[in-house]
């Protein structure tokens, strides 16, 4: 039976706080005034309870530690929870903490809520190919509203990390390598997370991770050291944890890596001087999962108490999963090591977040097993999914119009990933369900051809060296008129802690293709990629007609797959990272500096370049690479003056036409050069791009206005400068282009 020691004391604090204006979205200085009428209340050790995060261990995201007893939560020594759903679990956990603690302080919920809750989306490298900022706030937001109803306050999301090195298995998780593109997805991450108002019950906290750099681990092995300059580091690094801030983000999680030799848990620079003295940043922020003890393996604290004197002083708020801040803090500032203060900020900021959300209101308001059954799985967020997977995918290669797909055709379906149900989610896949719950390729194939047009067979394992089954594969093969063949990655061969140092397909996956080819040298054969990095596909470059990159398209993957092949829905997705021709050209990235000795266009073999011995520097496929069944030809580029000052702005239009047989959506970018600076710059630079619809024969018109704003970039100085000079201009479906059009920024 529940005894509830409600004493009088926490009905006083109830009274207190509930009697208050209960206006939806109180402006953050009435929460603060809220705030601090509790803290006064609550001692050094409740308040240091606030800043102490636990795992429930429903998910494993970390390692396994003992110290995590939720006698804890009956102590008021924790103020959050991560890996906890459903309305039931969480209920439980949120009883303890109200009726059982002295002051009766819910907790937060968080967990990693990454793409999607229950109703798995492509994996965000996937969503980032997709250029839909629309279609990302739309998915966040369902995500936002499945997890909400199961008990979830927070998200560990939006990740925006830059990632350059397909080695790094965390390159899945993000936005892929260009700081416009990654910044304009954490906005609409941000917005979807938590909609216009945190009292809203279907909104979430979301939270911009990993502060700072963590995508540079060196050679792409996870967790690794990171070393750049400040001007790297501002011009790239940084910009999409700023524009989350813009966006209003709550929260903020600290990355593994060092930087520069301060890892970044304990880094006064990232934390004191960029994060709250210069961006203004007033929420909390959060470490990654046990990262205060990690201080002491990277050699920057001599023990656990000095750990976590050390994450204070640089304005770290909540320890996750360290139980350092709960066993050290209070004997820190009794012996006077740390001040009260510092306790007293980190605590507000969580209390001001809990308030945000109406908890002190209603603890329980996300805890209802009704709206939790009529949220989850809803009809019109699987097929939002279906529709996700659609527009993520890229068609990297398309010889001879193999694809779409002829629906009179007998076809092979053969491929360990062809009928599969649990890769399909990708990493980070929440509480997505791995069990049969999601649609694979084979099941989109049978909503277009009869079962007695599909021969299927897996061919093969992911990752395995035998050939057993490649016998099987060919005699399936030889009844249909063509192949397709599905093959990637498993799904924990990306993510965190899931570096490779090969970025070729695993296992004997390229042999099957190659025994295949062999054997029907004429037949069609399309591969379907499901992973969550760039591979190397040389070899399959040439041994195949048609490749789809669908990266993990989650739930409902494998019918947007199908709408793909079978041409319901013209494939528009673009490639947001750089597929290297192997893996001795990584880091490589389409908006690198031009060097002292680059290549000659006409003459790439020339002595004394800037290049390989033995492959060109050019990748296989480019960064906004993504091939569509129509043909958009691009023309009359026109600028609405050939110079602009700072103050003024000019407009770059360009008529698009769709040349094709298929209506479809293309993806406009725009992109900038500027030739001469103080520092130098990148030979290219995303500054824009449109996501637009043509029927077959249609021209349109579209504009983009240039000004001083876009163009500047941190100096030598570190000042946000930009300067004065000659620019060259385009606006093209990929980044693969020469410039044609310039323009002169004036000094004025
Ligand atoms: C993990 C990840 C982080 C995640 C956290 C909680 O180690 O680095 O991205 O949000 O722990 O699961």
């Amino acid at each position: 039976m529940k005894i509830i020691k409600a004493s009088f004391l926490t009905v006083l604090i109830f009274f207190v706080i509930s009697c208050q204006p209960k206006k939806v979205g109180l402006q953050d200085n009435d929460y603060y005034k809220k705030v601090d009428s509790l803290m006064k209340l609550m001692t050094l050790q409740e308040k240091i309870g606030q800043t102490v995060m636990y795992s429930g261990g429903w998910s494993v995201t970390g390692p396994i530690i003992s110290d995590n007893n939720i006698s804890y939560i009956k102590n008021g020594d924790v103020g959050a929870m991560l890996n906890v759903y459903t309305a039931e679990g969480t209920r439980k956990l949120q009883e303890i903490a109200v009726n059982e603690t002295r002051l009766g302080i819910p907790l937060l919920f968080g967990y990693d809520v990454i793409h999607g809750f229950k109703t798995i989306f492509p994996i965000n490298l996937a969503a980032a190919s997709s250029w839909d900022l629309d279609d990302i706030e739309k998915t966040s937001r369902i995500a936002a509203d499945e997890a909400s109803s199961s008990g979830i306050h927070w998200t560990f999301a939006p990740m925006l990390d830059v990632a350059r090195d397909p080695r790094w298995g965390r390159i899945s998780e993000g936005a892929g390598e260009d700081v416009f593109l990654t910044s304009k997805t954490a906005e609409a991450y941000v917005k979807g997370f938590q909609g216009d108002n945190l009292y809203d019950k279907t909104t979430i906290l979301a939270c911009a991770k990993h502060f700072v750099g963590y995508g540079a681990a060196q050679a792409g092995r996870d967790y690794h050291t990171v070393n750049m300059g400040e001007g790297e580091l501002r011009n790239v690094y940084l910009p999409p944890f700023k524009a989350a801030i813009d966006a209003g983000v709550e929260t903020f999680m600290t990355a593994f890596n060092e930087l520069n030799g301060v890892p970044a848990t304990a880094n006064k620079f990232l934390y004191k001087e960029i994060l709250r003295n210069e961006w203004k940043f007033n929420g909390f922020v959060v470490t990654d999962y046990t990262a205060i003890n990690e201080l002491i393996k990277h050699g920057f604290a001599k023990d656990a108490k000095e750990a976590t004197k050390l994450a204070m002083n640089a304005g770290i708020d909540m320890d996750m999963m360290s139980s350092a801040n709960r066993k050290y803090l209070s004997s820190l500032v009794k012996e006077g090591s740390l001040q009260e203060n510092q306790v007293n900020e980190a605590c507000r900021r969580v209390l001001l977040a809990k308030y945000k959300l109406g908890l002190f209101d209603n603890p329980y308001k996300y805890i209802d097993k009704d709206r939790e059954k009529n949220t989850i799985y809803k009809r019109e967020y699987l097929n939002a999914a279906r529709h996700s997977a659609a527009i993520s995918s890229v068609l990297l290669k398309n010889d001879a119009r193999t694809l779409p797909l002829n629906k009179t055709q007998k076809i092979a379906l053969i491929g360990p990933l062809a009928n599969d149900k649990r890769h399909i989610l990708g990493n980070w896949a929440a509480a997505g369900d791995r069990k049969g719950k999601a649609a694979s390729v084979y099941d989109g194939f049978k909503e277009y051809l009869p079962k007695n047009r599909i021969f299927y067979a897996k061919g093969c394992e992911i990752d395995s060296k035998e050939k057993e089954n490649f016998t099987k594969a060919i005699s399936t093969a030889n009844k249909a008129d063509m192949i397709v063949l599905v093959l990637g990655e498993d799904y924990n061969m990306s993510g965190e802690a899931a570096s490779r140092s090969s970025i070729k397909l695993p296992g004997n996956q390229t042999s099957l293709l190659k025994a295949l080819r062999n054997k029907f040298p004429k037949k069609k054969i399309v591969l379907v990629l499901m992973n969550g990095r760039p591979l190397d596909l040389s070899e399959e470059e040439l041994l195949t007609d048609a490749i789809l990159e669908a990266w993990f398209p989650g739930t409902m993957g494998g019918l947007g797959i199908a709408d793909v092949l079978f041409g319901t829905y013209n494939p528009s997705g673009k490639l947001p990272v750089t597929f290297p021709r192997n893996v001795g050209q990584i880091p490589i990235y389409y908006n690198m500096k031009n060097t002292g000795r680059p290549i000659p266009e006409n003459n790439p073999k020339q002595d004394y370049k800037s290049n390989y011995l033995d492959i060109p520097n050019t990748p296989l496929y480019p960064f906004g690479h993504g091939l569509s069944y129509t043909k958009f030809t691009y023309s009359n580029v026109t600028l609405s003056s050939k110079s602009n000052t700072y103050s003024s702005s000019l407009e770059a239009t360009v008529d698009i036409k769709n040349d094709g047989d298929y209506d479809g959506f293309e993806i406009a970018q725009l992109y900038i050069h500027d030739k001469v600076g103080s520092v130098t710059r990148p030979v290219k630079e995303l500054k824009g791009f449109k996501k637009i619809f043509l029927k077959k024969g249609e021209t349109k018109t579209i504009t983009f206005t240039i000004n001083a704003e876009n163009l500047k970039f941190y100096n030598s100085n570190m000042e946000y400068t930009v300067e004065p000079g000659e620019f060259e201009i385009a606006i093209q479906g990929s980044s693969d282009f020469k410039f044609k059009n310039t323009f002169v920024l004036e000094d004025i």
